[in-house]
């Protein structure tokens, strides 16, 4: 069936703009309007469906098949052109046959090996830091580990190193609806980023990271050489700010609720649900784009063939038809089916080594002090991510 042309016929529908600067500084309240109104709400002004319920949104990215991701995960063309053929963006079963070479490096064996280096490095960042009492948390602390390692992992070289955390931001603000300011310059920066890996020169790759060992799958026959070029985005765009955010926000979190803070010291092993709990009310990226590919009912409203709908990971995390009391922060929770990792076949693929640097370096951090005290916070509007760019805090020590 061909979609209706016409947007009244979808219902129900709103004009919310989700990516006025208003929305975007506190974009909570707009999610539970969303919510409140049904299971997935028509945006007229940008043409595309918000699905911002828990059940809905987990309906949504379990039926990969009606809910594609070959067209792309963005809001708008250009940005969806550009990401053609990385993994984000393939449907089953290619996708699996990908994401198992993507995967060799990334499971929980493997990460074993890396534990005692995140440490290390840890453990110094974290003692010159107390040395000062005051730093500021994001750009001295939470970008440390992503981007000493991923991009070493990876094996990029300097340019490459020096380049992907304004790669990563770019290409998500890229994803935004068409027209908008943080949209164009974003695709701006995503053409550059495509660009770097697509000329990048095998040689140029450490021969032991993860990059060269997608060259070598594709020499074994595994994957094609083009896909082992095109997956390197799926090893560097994801890998850094979600990360960074995901520890700023950790840290945000616990130094306006200290009472959690004095729990987490008591009581270490709750590092992972905090971590979890952190992901579920801050969650580093808001959502995600399926394109509809047959009429389908979600929980009673129609979507049609040919629509998108906008996942919203970050409003389902908050939705209190799930969570009681969502906006809090409570540790002791039993939070661990968020979806600030996805859900479904596209599931985060780095989430194992993403939770283990924040992991590393909370339990640093929790033997070492006592307080953390904000002393000034910021934030950049971003389309597609949420975090904080600036975090000064004042830490007492144990
Ligand atoms: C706190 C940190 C992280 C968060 C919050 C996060 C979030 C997400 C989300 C929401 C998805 C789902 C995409 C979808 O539904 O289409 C995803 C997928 C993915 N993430 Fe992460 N991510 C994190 C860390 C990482 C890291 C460290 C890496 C790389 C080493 C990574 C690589 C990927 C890849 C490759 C996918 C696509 C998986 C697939 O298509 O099968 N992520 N991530």
């Amino acid at each position: 069936m061909i979609a209706p042309a016409v947007s009244e016929t979808r219902s129900p529908s709103t004009d919310f703009d989700l990516w006025s600067d208003d929305v975007l500084s506190d974009p909570y309240p707009c999610y539970q309007q969303l919510r409140d109104l049904g299971p997935a709400v028509w945006l007229a002004r940008h043409g595309l469906w918000a699905v911002a319920r828990h059940s809905a949104a987990r309906s949504a990215l379990l039926d990969g098949e009606t809910f594609t991701s070959t067209e792309g995960i963005a809001v708008n063309d250009a940005a969806n052109n550009a990401a053609k053929g990385i993994m984000l963006t393939t449907d089953d079963p290619e996708h699996l046959r990908l994401r198992k070479v993507f995967l060799r490096p990334l499971m929980p064996a493997a990460l074993n090996t890396l534990k005692e280096r995140l440490n290390a490095l840890a453990e110094a960042r974290v003692d010159e830091l107390l040395k000062k009492r005051e730093f500021d948390a994001v750009s001295e602390l939470a970008h440390y580990l992503p981007l000493t390692v991923v991009t070493e992992l990876v094996g990029l070289s300097e340019e490459g190193k020096n380049k992907m955390l304004y790669w990563a931001a770019g290409l998500f603000n890229g994803m935004g609806p068409d027209g908008y300011e943080r949209t164009l310059s974003g695709l701006e920066i995503t053409k550059e980023a495509f660009g770097y890996l697509q000329n990048i020169k095998r040689e140029e790759l450490d021969p032991d990271g993860w990059g060269a060992a997608l060259f070598e799958a594709a020499d074994e026959g595994d994957i094609t050489h083009g896909e082992a070029r095109a997956m390197l985005m799926d090893y560097l765009g994801p890998a850094l700010d979600t990360t960074i955010n995901g520890l700023s926000s950790a840290l945000w979190l616990m130094g306006r609720n200290p009472e959690q803070w004095d729990r987490l010291r008591v009581d270490p092993s709750l590092i992972n649900a905090a971590i979890d709990e952190a992901m579920r009310l801050e969650s580093p990226i808001r959502g995600f784009t399926r394109y509809i590919t047959r009429d389908h009912d979600l929980e009673g409203v129609t979507l049609y063939k040919g629509d998108r709908a906008l996942i919203l990971y970050a409003s389902a995390n908050r939705d209190e038809r799930r969570y009681e009391d969502p906006e809090k922060y409570d540790i002791t929770r039993k939070s661990g089916d968020h979806i600030a990792f996805g859900y479904g076949t596209h599931v985060c693929a780095g989430r194992h080594l993403g939770k283990l640097e924040i992991s590393t370096v909370l339990n640093i951090l929790v033997q070492r002090v006592k307080r953390i005290h904000i002393v000034e916070e910021g934030r950049e509007l971003h389309n597609t991510l949420r975090g904080l760019s600036k975090l000064i805090v004042r830490v007492e020590e144990a």
